[in-house]
Order: C-alpha cells, then sequence, then structure tokens
C-alpha cells in the first residue's frame, strides 16, 4: 500500500463515531447537522485542530442517502502539489514517465458517495481552480486523457484557518469560496464548552480501557475537576489522549488526579470573561466553580471529616453537608478513598 493511500478511508461506520456532549452548543451542531444531512449542500467545516471536524464530516455522510457508498478523506495539507492532482484525478497510462498503469482518481473513487476535503485552505492557487471546475461541472479530466468523466459527489470541506482573510490575501480563490461556503459550521473551541468534558471523558474511558486490559470505571470528582481546569490547546484530541494516558497509569478503578498528565501551573485559575453571557449567569458559573473545587479539595484535605473542614474553612457543619450534597460530591467517597476504608465519624 503506498503512503498516499492512507489519506483515502473507506472505513465503514463505527460504533464510536458518535458526536457526545450536553453544552448548548453540541445542541446546535446536532440541529444543524439534521438540517443538511440529507441534502446534496455543501458544507464548509472551520475550527481548530481537534475540534471534531472530520467527525462532523462522518456524521453528515453516514445520516445522508449516500450513507452507502464511498466516504473519501483526502488531506489536502499532507500532500505535495503536483501528486494530489494525481491522486484527485488520476491519470491514464502514459500520462507521464511513471505511468505505467491507469489510475482512478479519488474524485472516481468518491462517485455516489462524499468526498471531505480537509485542510483545503492549503491547496495551490492552481488546483482550486481545477476544483472549481468540477463543482460548477460535475465533471473531471483525468491527467492525459481527452474527454471528460461525470460525477455525483457531495463535497465536505475542513479548514483550521480563516478563509475569509485567505480570499482577501489573494491565497484563496473568491469565487472558489462561495461556491464551498454554501452552509458553514464553526466548530467551538473545547476550553469554552468545559462542561462537556466529563461526558467526553467518560465516553474515551470507555472506548479505551479494554487496550489497557484494565477494569477501571470512573474518574473521583477532584479528577474531574482538574480537567475541567485545563484549557486543551489541542480540543478534543488532546483530552482523548489524556484519558488513554490517564488508563495507562491508574491501577484501581477510579482514576484520580494524579493519574491525569495536566502540570498545575497548566490548570486555569482566572475566569474567561464572555460578554455575551448575563452578567448574573457568568457570576453563578464562576462561583458554582469555585465551591464545587474549594469542597472537594477542604474534604480531600480533612480525609473527609465533616467536622474538621467546616472547622477549618469556619462555616457551619450544616452548610458544608448541603454544598457537598449540591455537587454531587460523596463524602463518603472521599473518606474511603483518602483513609483506605473506615467510614465511621463524620
Ligand atoms: N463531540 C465529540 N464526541 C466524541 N468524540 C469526539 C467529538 N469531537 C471530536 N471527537 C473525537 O476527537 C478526535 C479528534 O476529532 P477530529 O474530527 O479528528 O478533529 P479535527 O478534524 O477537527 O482535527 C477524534 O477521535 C474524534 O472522534
Ligand atoms: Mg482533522
Amino acid at each position: 500500500m503506498s503512503e498516499l493511500e492512507a489519506t483515502h478511508d473507506k472505513r465503514p461506520a463505527r460504533k464510536s463515531d458518535v458526536i457526545i456532549g450536553i453544552s448548548p452548543w453540541i445542541k446546535e451542531l446536532h440541529e444543524r447537522i439534521a438540517m443538511v444531512a440529507s441534502t446534496d449542500v455543501t458544507v464548509a467545516i472551520g475550527g481548530e485542530s481537534g475540534t471534531g471536524k472530520e467527525l462532523v464530516a462522518r456524521t453528515l455522510h453516514n445520516f445522508s442517502p449516500r450513507k452507502r457508498k464511498p466516504f473519501v478523506v483526502v488531506n489536502c495539507a499532507a500532500i505535495p502539489e503536483s501528486l494530489l492532482e494525481d491522486e484527485l484525478f488520476g491519470h491514464v497510462r502514459g500520462a507521464f514517465t511513471d505511468a505505467s498503469h491507469d489510475r482512478e482518481g479519488l474524485f472516481a473513487a468518491a462517485d455516489g458517495g462524499t468526498l471531505f476535503l480537509d485542510e483545503i485552505g492549503e491547496m495551490s492557487l492552481g488546483l482550486q481552480a481545477k476544483l472549481l471546475r468540477v463543482l460548477q461541472t460535475h465533471e473531471f479530466r483525468r491527467i492525459g486523457e481527452d474527454r471528460d468523466t461525470t460525477v455525483d459527489i457531495r463535497l465536505v470541506t475542513a479548514t483550521n484557518i480563516d478563509l475569509e482573510l485567505a480570499v482577501a490575501e489573494q491565497r484563496f480563490r473568491q469565487d472558489l469560496f462561495y461556491r464551498i461556503n454554501v452552509f458553514p459550521m464553526h466548530m467551538q473551541p473545547l476550553r469554552e464548552r468545559l462542561e462537556d468534558v466529563p461526558l467526553l471523558a467518560q465516553h474515551f474511558l470507555l472506548l479505551h480501557r479494554d487496550k489497557v486490559s484494565k477494569r477501571v470505571e470512573g474518574f473521583s470528582a477532584a479528577a474531574l475537576a482538574k480537567l475541567q481546569s485545563y484549557d486543551y490547546p489541542g480540543n478534543i484530541r488532546e483530552l482523548e489522549n489524556k484519558i488513554h494516558h490517564a488508563l495507562v497509569l491508574v491501577s484501581g478503578e477510579i482514576i484520580e488526579p494524579e493519574h491525569i498528565p495536566i502540570a498545575d501551573n497548566q490548570t486555569r485559575k482566572s475566569v474567561e470573561i464572555d460578554l455575551n453571557t448575563d452578567f448574573r449567569d457568568l457570576k453563578r458559573d464562576v462561583i458554582e466553580n469555585f465551591e464545587r473545587d474549594y469542597t472537594i479539595k477542604l474534604l480531600e484535605a480533612n480525609k473527609g471529616n465533616l467536622a474538621a473542614a467546616s472547622r477549618q474553612a469556619g462555616i457551619d457543619r450544616k452548610n458544608l453537608w448541603a454544598m457537598a450534597r449540591r455537587y454531587g460530591i460523596e463524602v463518603r467517597h472521599i473518606r474511603a478513598r483518602t483513609r483506605g476504608g473506615s467510614e465511621n465519624d463524620s
């Protein structure tokens, strides 16, 4: 198998191809996917690396009438320009010195299905012109051939650069931009929807625990708090790697903060201020996050002893108990974890 074939993907749908999350943005994403999946509309997905662009493209295909036909992935950044043209269009025997056989291109391979052009912002201006022609005429020509072939493809593109800026700087054709940008979707970075982290973390735990052959069941509250205090420049892919890493390190059934590869100076201490959020909502979020983190740390430091913890914090024991309940913090778990089992005082 040639190195380039790795970018050409026809693997069948997997159980794990599911978009997980509870944030308002994820709900909106599901709605947007439902709006266009059944159509042939060209979708342009923007967003940082690791936010789920390819997963969305795959989902659009799996929910479309084309689902039994190929889903072909081409990463425009991974392939040098001259090879990319050959990959996409194919060639006939004798078209150039090395062309000893006819070669079917990826446009032909995707016929009837979906073509996913990843990192389309990296495509050269010359190839952009050729792509535009295929999109306008539904025809393409193999290299060295003198007649056109008709194709029926649904195009989905992705990019992590600002295509409008690329158009302004004449690195990207404006006509192609309009042609592909019919239904734009923008992926939200994970750090702006940290409420999705616990569910995603559990999803990746179930997905990867068999690889380490361990019976790991979940995360402690403190471990989840740690996972939610990080910025994830690599987004969901980075979270997935961290869970995989934690599964390698853990020996019991529960992942604890020390198993999670996030350094203390990488956790977020200040608040991101989003002026689109109502002041009272934001303030409530900040306070809730603080109360949750504080309660966990306090109870852990006091080995789950409520009397000692409330004394240290200078708050009423009943209030501390209520706060723990409110955030689903299991005092007896903290007790069992920090002192190895005994649960007899509170
Ligand atoms: N909402 C989500 N739910 C579950 N898994 C996700 C989600 N978003 C992304 N992933 C997973 O994270 C990894 C990175 O996603 P990917 O689609 O490759 O990102 P991108 O194409 O934007 O770089 C993949 O393993 C993907 O399945
Ligand atoms: Mg990608």
